[in-house]
């Protein structure tokens, strides 16, 4: 079975993104904005899944102080469900704990399920909604919330329910 390897996105990936980008969010970054998301050294973290010269996922989160921020999450059409978007996240909880950082948090449409169930399969609980949050669909996020422990497994089954 073919597997992947995990490394920082470059400047170079740019298009691959976008074309992930394009196909699996209602409301795309535009090309400039990914690129300065994937350039920013300082305060963000971007990383892919590749396999054979392919870029199959990707994921990207934001450091504020001591919490990371999932900024995106996308996996190529047709690579869903084989734990390409798991692999991602618990790569970055390894970062995440080398940097000393201690919570994570991320917005999720509140209709996603999919992402939602992968969410609280790792750890993370609803702790608000943003009402209107998307531009153009006015679809309200939750806002997920997940404690970093220091010897935490991201893997760890955890389902908590919304109303939990
Ligand atoms: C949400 C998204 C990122 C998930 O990516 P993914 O690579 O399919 O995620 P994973 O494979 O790691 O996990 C998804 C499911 O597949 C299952 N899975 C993992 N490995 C598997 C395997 N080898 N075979 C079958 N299923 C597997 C997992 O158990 C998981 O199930 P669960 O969600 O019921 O817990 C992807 O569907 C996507 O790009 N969606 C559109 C963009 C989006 O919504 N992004 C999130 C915005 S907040």
């Amino acid at each position: 079975m073919s597997t992947w390897t995990i490394r920082l996105a470059e400047r170079r990936d740019v298009n691959e993104l976008m074309g992930i980008e394009h196909a699996q969010f209602p409301e795309p970054w535009t090309k400039n904005m990914l690129l300065e998301e994937i350039t920013n050294e300082e305060t963000r973290r971007y990383t892919v899944a590749v396999m054979k010269d392919t870029i199959i996922g990707y994921l990207g989160v934001m450091f504020v102080f001591d919490e990371l921020h999932v900024n995106t999450l996308g996996t190529l059409p047709g690579f869903e469900g084989r734990g390409v978007a798991t692999s991602l996240l618990v790569d970055a909880w390894r970062d995440a704990r080398e940097r000393g950082v201690v919570r994570a948090t991320l917005e999720v449409a509140a209709s996603n399920q999919r992402a939602q169930e992968l969410y609280f399969r790792l750890g993370f609980q609803p702790v608000g909604i943003r009402k209107n949050y998307y531009e153009k669909s006015h679809e309200d996020a939750l806002v997920l919330w997940a404690d970093i422990e220091p010897d935490e497994d991201p893997a760890r089954p955890v389902r908590p329910t919304l109303d939990s």
